[in-house]
């Protein structure tokens, strides 16, 4: 079963007198385990369709699963729960707090769960695993842009999310930096299988990923594997042929099929 699954999600934004369909209709399903990146041009929907699978903006109209279950209609408050207990977001500017250590930004999230006794230790064992156990006790001020979102990325692990989101988490880094920020999260999804989707513009990012969904005004334009050469041709933003766009939509919908047929 898909861990998330997208139907027709849409988002629509009101801009004055006209409209934005900023994501238009995608349909996208990623299951346990895949890591996979989301390209497109500035403005194509990256990072609002990545708010939308991590239930930070509602959509306009279409269906999101979590696990199987639909998040549509769901109050505030159990989204914010979603949010907390399912998804672990990254972001481009870290976002750790200023004024806490490194392990107390990582043990952030716990504030805001049920009790967990061993939060602590859980959350120095993440430190340990993104290579920063002996800088628990430093500031963001006092560590590395990489070093911040390797917090981040632990910060992110702390409440074990269904799937992690990272909107282009090496895009304020230097590109020694991002490789070992990619390094990072392909050991964590190759070692404890953890779902990742990165949002990122950079080809170099995005091929270190199994899967490169790219997004053209708010539609997905590829969805290829990594080894095809579709794969190459998605990292590289070549225009999809009307054909092989013609292919995607008809395996879609073949899958579709499927999966009603199997209910
Ligand atoms: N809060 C908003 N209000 C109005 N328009 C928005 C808002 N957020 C994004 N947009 C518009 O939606 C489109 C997609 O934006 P976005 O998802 O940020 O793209 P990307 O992350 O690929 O650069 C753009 O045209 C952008 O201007
Ligand atoms: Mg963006």
């Amino acid at each position: 079963m898909a861990i998330l699954e997208a139907d027709g999600l849409t988002k629509v934004y009101r801009r004055g007198a006209g409209e934005v369909r900023a994501v238009n209709g995608i349909s996208l399903a990623v299951e346990a385990g895949e890591f996979m990146a989301i390209m497109g041009r500035s403005g194509s929907g990256k990072t609002t369709l990545l708010d939308l699978l991590g239930c930070l903006l509602r959509p306009t109209d279409g269906n999101l699963a979590i696990d199987g279950q639909t998040v549509i209609g769901a109050s505030d408050g159990e989204l914010a729960q979603i949010r907390r207990e399912r998804i672990g977001f990254v972001f481009q500017e870290f976002n750790l707090i200023p004024t806490l250590t490194a392990l107390e930004n990582v043990m952030l999230p716990l504030r805001y769960g049920p009790r967990r006794p061993r939060g602590r230790q859980d959350a120095l064992d993440l430190l340990e695993l993104v290579e920063l156990g002996s800088r628990a006790g430093h500031r963001p001020t006092e560590l590395s842009g990489g070093e911040q979102q390797r917090v981040a990325i632990a910060r992110a692990l702390v409440n074990d999310p269904a799937v992690v989101l990272a909107d282009e988490p090496t895009g304020e880094l230097d590109s020694t930096t991002a490789d070992t920020i990619m390094e990072t999260l392909r050991g964590l999804n190759r070692d404890r299988g953890v779902t990742i989707i990165i949002v990122t513009h950079d080809a170099g990012v995005a091929g270190a990923t199994d899967r490169v969904v790219r997004l053209s005004d708010g539609v997905v334009i590829a969805d290829e594997p990594r080894g095809s050469r579709a794969f190459e041709r998605a990292l590289s933003g070549e225009a999809a042929s009307t054909a092989a766009g013609g292919g995607r939509v008809w395996a879609r919908l073949g899958g579709m099929l499927e999966r009603a047929r199997a209910r």
